[in-house]
């Protein structure tokens, strides 16, 4: 029985009274697990207030030491992260992040026991010319070879085109290609692949949610700009049953 999720990423957005609403409209649901992908100054306070699960949005790939700007995986882990978002497509597209990169703050966050929430997903150019299952592949075989998926493990498939454009991949498209995954995975890992909980992103909102949660292989939803807003987030967890 795969859990749904429904994991806000607040990318870089929110503050004080932002977490405060949110605490305060104590969402809670049997039907679903939620997570906070908060910037990392929010975090304390979240912790503080109850919000939960807590995730960061990103890890060094570092252990520790002269590395400015940077957090790391046993910072999470005192600020009361449970998961960590690795490789959005943000990361990977303004901070160039490649797997070798990705691979270790993977170590970094299976050393701190916290769950990495890996994305993945492909370009609008790649999804033009048909070549999404040579994307993922890209983006999951090394990881996959590295021996660091467990049974935890949660993956993330945001088409790039479907971020923040309003324009969602069609239930059809995100089932296909959530079942491609699984069995990506399943070539490495038969006995975790179908459990593995894979969520969908990209212009998730109360209207398509519905739909995309009935599908097969979709197991919740990563969501940014919907998230910000607790009615529509709390309208989106509604649809999960
Ligand atoms: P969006 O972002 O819901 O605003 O499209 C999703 C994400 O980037 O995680």
């Amino acid at each position: 029985m795969r859990k749904p999720i429904a994991a806000a990423n607040w990318k870089m957005n929110g503050d004080f009274s932002l977490l405060d609403d949110f605490a305060q409209a104590n969402i809670t649901s049997d039907k679903c697990e939620t997570i906070f992908a908060l910037p990392s100054v929010l975090l304390d306070r979240a912790q503080k207030l109850g919000l939960n699960a807590l995730a960061g949005q990103d890890v060094s790939a570092q252990v520790k030491g002269a590395f400015t700007g940077e957090i790391s995986a046993s910072m999470l882990k005192m600020l009361g992260c449970q998961y960590c978002i690795i490789g959005h497509s943000e990361r990977r597209q303004y901070h160039y992040e490649d797997e070798a990169l990705l691979i270790e703050k993977w170590r970094r966050l299976k050393e701190a026991e916290i769950t990495p929430i890996y994305c993945i997903g492909e370009l609008q150019a790649e999804y033009d010319a048909h070549a999404t299952q040579q994307a993922l592949e890209r983006q999951l075989r090394p990881i996959l070879e590295e021996n660091l998926v467990d049974h935890k493990t949660i993956i993330a498939y945001e088409p790039v085109w479907a971020i923040g454009t309003g324009k969602a991949a069609t239930p059809d498209y995100a089932q296909h290609v959530h079942q491609m995954i699984r069995q990506i995975v399943a070539q490495n890992y038969a006995s975790i692949a179908p459990a593995m909980r894979l969520l969908y992103g990209g212009s998730v909102k109360p209207d398509n949610a519905g739909l995309l949660i009935c599908q097969a292989d979709i197991d919740g939803f990563l969501i940014g700009g919907a998230s910000l807003d607790v009615g529509l987030f709390t309208k989106i967890i509604e649809t999960m049953k």
